[in-house]
Order: C-alpha cells, then sequence, then structure tokens
C-alpha cells in the first residue's frame, strides 16, 4: 500500500503552463505546483479596469492564493482592492492578538521585541468559528524581519483532498465538525458546524475543511474516533506536497481563499519588527458540503 505522502504525490495535479494561458492585462507567474501566484503588471494604487478585475477573479479561483510585490498601498488602496472581491468585514473574536485602526475592517498585524505571540501561528482558516466565515483575506506587509523570518505558508485543500486514499474520501464524506475558537479568542466569539469534505462554490472541487486552529471535534463519530481522524487529517493536510512558503518583502501583498487554503505565520524572527495591515472580505454562505 502507498504511503500518504506517495499518495499525495501520484494523486494531485500540479499547474500546467494551460493555467497561465489567456491572461492579457496582468502577468501570473505559478508560485509552487499547487497553489499561488504572483501577479505582475498591475498597480494597487489605481483602481483595477473591468479586464484586470475579472483576470485578477480568474487567477484567484485558479491559484487560491494571489501574491503582489512592491505595492505600497494606502488603506484606501487596500480596502479599494478587498472590494473587488466582496464586502470588507469585521473579525469575529472576542480577543485578539491583531488590533483595529480607526477603521474596523483594517487591523494591524504588528510583532515586535514587546511579542509573546503572534496572530496565525497555527495552520488554520481564519475564523472557521463563524457561521459564515470569512471569505478571503488580505495582508499587506510593509516592513519585514532584517535578517528574513516571518514567512507565511500556505496549503491547497483542494490538493490535500485529491491526496487521500478513496476510502478516506468515502469514509469523511458526509461527516460535520464543530469549530470553536473560544480558547482562542474568548468570550463572545461564535462556534458552528461545517462539513468535514466541503464544495468551493466556485470552482467546484472538492476539499478538506477541518483545520488544528479551530476544529474541535468531528459530530457524528465518538470523541476517541474524532480525535485520532482529526489529528490524522492535520498532519495530512500540512504535507510539504500541499505547501509552499511565502517570503515577504517590503510592501508585499498576499491574498488567500479562506475557502480553500489553510495558512500558517511563522513566529521566528522576535525581537525582530514584522508590521501591516491585514482585511477580510465576508463570507456570503456557510461552507458547502460536497
Ligand atoms: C494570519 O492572517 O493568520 C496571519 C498571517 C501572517 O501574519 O502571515
Amino acid at each position: 500500500m502507498n504511503t500518504v505522502a506517495e499518495l499525495a504525490r501520484t494523486q494531485t495535479g500540479a499547474f500546467s503552463t494551460a493555467a497561465q494561458e489567456g491572461y492579457r492585462t496582468i502577468s501570473v507567474a505559478p508560485a509552487s505546483p499547487r497553489l499561488g501566484a504572483e501577479i505582475g503588471d498591475i498597480d494597487l494604487t489605481r483602481p483595477a479596469s473591468a479586464e484586470q478585475e475579472a483576470e485578477l477573479k480568474r487567477a484567484f479561483t485558479e491559484y487560491q492564493v494571489l501574491f503582489f510585490r512592491d505595492q505600497k498601498i494606502s488603506h484606501d488602496d487596500h480596502l479599494r482592492l478587498a472590494t473587488l472581491f466582496g464586502e470588507p468585514g469585521v473579525h469575529v473574536g472576542g480577543k485578539t492578538n491583531s488590533k483595529v485602526t480607526d477603521d474596523p475592517r483594517i487591523r494591524i498585524f504588528h510583532a515586535d521585541e514587546n511579542s509573546k505571540q503572534v496572530s496565525g501561528d497555527v495552520w488554520h482558516t481564519d475564523q472557521s468559528c463563524a457561521p459564515v466565515p470569512p471569505m478571503a483575506s488580505i495582508l499587506y506587509i510593509h516592513t519585514v524581519p532584517p535578517y528574513g523570518g516571518g514567512d507565511t505558508l500556505f496549503a491547497s485543500m483542494y490538493a490535500a483532498y485529491e491526496g487521500l486514499s478513496d476510502r478516506m474520501k468515502r469514509y469523511l464524506e458526509g461527516l460535520t465538525a464543530r469549530h470553536d475558537a473560544y480558547d482562542v479568542f474568548g468570550p463572545g466569539t461564535p462556534n458552528a458546524d461545517h462539513p468535514v469534505i466541503a464544495r468551493h462554490p466556485e470552482s467546484g472541487r472538492k476539499l478538506i475543511y477541518v483545520n488544528r486552529g479551530f476544529t474541535k471535534r468531528i459530530n457524528e463519530v465518538p470523541e476517541e474516533e474524532s480525535r485520532g481522524v482529526l489529528e490524522f487529517l492535520y498532519n495530512h493536510c500540512s504535507l510539504p506536497e500541499f505547501a509552499m512558503r511565502f517570503r515577504w518583502a517590503p510592501h508585499s501583498i498576499a491574498l488567500w481563499d479562506n475557502r480553500c487554503v489553510h495558512h500558517h505565520a511563522v513566529f521566528d524572527y522576535w525581537p525582530n519588527v514584522r508590521s501591516g495591515f491585514r482585511i477580510q472580505i465576508e463570507g456570503v454562505e456557510p461552507p458547502r458540503p460536497a
């Protein structure tokens, strides 16, 4: 029988040149075989043309996470980019590491010598504890640690699903799991049940929708079994075959799809400074069962 890593290698499709074809108003350079693309030929301090908007949306669906370099954006530019994809939203957590600016939709992601922890230092998808979790998030980092570090890891939950054995796919289909962030964000934070295997509303692809950050329990099986299956899934979802690592430079931006991507902010740069702003984009529906 194959190992999980062997299955991952044989069952997941890498991007081909066909995926880059047909972009006329932006450039799209895949960042890894499973997810991520660096977008060029666009100035985010100006409104996107209708054609650029359509191509950005197409790239977002195809690549799951988009990166932009050398974009010195204002809060208004950041909001305008978010609005191309949906309604900017507010964090559902009670207490958070990140803090709000004067505009509650724009949060400060800052770490320095006084930081004991940072947001997102575990594999997760943003606020899956919400009945309708944020559809996407856009992180703009203007200041990076001087000697490296502070990378963000991203993993494709399509690739992770495709890397499961057929037996495991059948076992998981139809199950639901409880997502709860009380221990992370405290009182006043919502919780919700979501399908373990979900279907992306735009791509139509199946994906694994549990994450180490917020998923607590598979509802339909005994506690012991739930613990074992979730531990298997968390390890599986973080296999390097499904992931990539983004190295920030000053004024870089990452725009990720919370519906099909896990991310992990690596906190390896203390006591140096890493600083920026994040906006999340409201979801329009709960995760769909597969
Ligand atoms: C997060 O959104 O979870 C943090 C991402 C990061 O700081 O790289």
